[in-house]
């Protein structure tokens, strides 16, 4: 079997972390439990470009027993988890394709490496394999990386991309991503916008972001939370997350938005809310999780106080303007595992963590199992719709059908032993008619 991971002397603590995860992944366990005995993927060739840690291994292994065949590279360079990628080869028998710090070159020969084995289905986080199929469709050679240029001699491209039953993708900026690819009518096959299922964003966005970008931020710096000003730039699914936790730490925590009904919102919640250039004089933390560019930038940091801590949990390193942030500091020092020390002219230091990418992955473990239980019980559904309904769908981004997320949410409740109330018969026929008033 061919791979590429760090070191498989590192399995057996990969292992036991998976198992570890997979306590609290009572869904999935269910789900690969019906996929076993159905065979409800049996010769699937799937391709995953995800987060390589222990809650996707568990994926993996769920979409495994169904009789898929499952190859997995990383999502991001820095978010490997390496004991995790040996574990995956050496214990289950799966491809993996993934090193934690990977250069750019060698994440793209990873990307490829998963997309040369005519993947019916492709799983994104950041729609990286559906825009590189999408690159080769083009024949976008401008852009294509030349890992994959090189790949493609001897491929016959056409069959390849006519292979692709469909694709899910995990993330916010992925499905921004893919809905402007369906704009411009461009989109190839139909993909599943698994991140917009409530059971995903409304769980691990909140509060799978919001505790693993505080732990990042903890683990990376260890200071103390409480009675500092915690500024969020972004106040969606995420950044209600991040701005939760700290407000329950003890931090004061200022909102800075673009969209007046959010800004509303998180002032309603009870967070100072201003522009960033004000929020930049007096914040000491700052959290970027916006799915935007350049939020974070030079007159920002020219108005900083010294010792401000930037973080970013958005899902590209482009939300802090490093170029700027390097072109203003007459020196940078890694000071400490996850923390890098810009010194300016003026003696004033700022200290970034994670090199500006997703600080709760690169610096902590990524969200808690419990609630990529249900993300990934949504990604193992909507790869199991998409083979089901292959030849029926459009070219387009669909939704996860209602009926499955529900079926997620009630096998998360029933996995936590709550039950909740049924509609009795004359309450089902009273909110189905407009005739019944008072
Ligand atoms: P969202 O769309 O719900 O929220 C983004 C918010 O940022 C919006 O309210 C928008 O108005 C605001 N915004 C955009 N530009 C801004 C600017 N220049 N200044 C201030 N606010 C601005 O998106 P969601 O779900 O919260 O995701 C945010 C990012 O986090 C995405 O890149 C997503 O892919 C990523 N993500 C990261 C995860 C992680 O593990 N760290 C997990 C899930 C998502």
């Amino acid at each position: 079997m061919d791979y590429h991971v760090k070191d498989l002397n590192l399995a057996d603590k990969g292992k036991n972390r998976i198992e570890w995860a997979a306590i609290e992944m009572p869904v999935l366990k269910l789900i690969g439990d019906r996929f076993e005995r159905e065979k409800a993927l049996e010769g699937v060739r799937i391709a995953a470009c995800l987060h390589v840690t222990t809650e996707t291994a568990n994926l993996m292994l769920a979409l495994k027993r169904g009789g898929a065949e499952v190859c997995l590279c990383a999502s991001n360079p820095l978010s490997t988890q390496d004991d995790v990628a040996a574990a995956l080869v050496k214990h289950y028998g799966i491809p993996v394709f993934a090193v934690r710090g990977e250069d750019r070159d060698t994440y793209y020969e990873h990307i490829w490496e998963c997309i040369s084995r005519f993947p019916h289905i492709v799983m994104d986080d950041g729609a990286d394999l559906t825009s590189t199929l999408h690159m080769i469709a083009f024949r976008d050679f401008e852009r294509m990386p030349e890992q994959v240029k090189r790949g493609l001699e001897g491929i016959d491209a056409d069959a390849l991309l006519s292979n692709v039953v469909g694709g899910t993708e995990e993330t916010t900026t992925g499905v921004i991503r893919l809905r402007s690819l369906e704009k411009e009518g461009k989109l190839k096959y139909p993909v599943i916008a698994v991140n917009d299922a409530y059971t995903k964003h409304l769980f691990d966005n909140r509060y799978g972001t919001g505790q693993s970008t505080i732990d990042g931020i903890l683990r990376a710096t260890n200071r103390l939370i409480a009675g500092s000003f915690f500024v969020v730039c972004g106040y969606g699914w995420c950044g209600r997350g991040v701005a939760m936790r700290a407000a329950g730490m003890g931090a004061k925590v200022i909102v800075c938005e673009v969209d007046p009904v959010r800004a509303l919102e998180a002032v309603m919640d009870g967070y100072l809310v201003m522009p960033l250039i004000e929020a930049a004089r007096i914040g000491d933390f700052f959290v970027t999780v916006t799915g935007d560019i350049s939020v974070l930038r030079k007159e920002h940091f020219e108005v900083m106080k010294d010792g401000a801590i930037l973080a970013n949990s958005g899902h590209f390193d482009v939300e802090i303007d490093l170029k700027a942030l390097r072109a203003m500091a007459k020196s940078v020092k890694r000071v400490r595992e996850y923390v890098d020390e810009y010194t300016l002219e003026d003696g004033r230091r700022i200290f970034l963590l994670g090199e500006g990418r997703l600080v709760n992955l690169v610096a902590a473990e990524g969200h808690p199992a419990a609630v990529m239980d249900m993300s990934f019980a949504n990604q193992a559904l909507s790869a199991e719709f998409l083979w089901t309904n292959r030849g029926g769908l459009e070219p387009r981004v669909y939704s996860v059908p209602e009926e499955l997320d529900r079926e997620v949410a009630s096998l998360k409740l029933k996995s936590m032993g709550v039950e909740i109330d049924t509609l009795t018969e004359e309450q089902i026929k009273y909110l189905s008619s407009w005739e019944i008033g008072t």
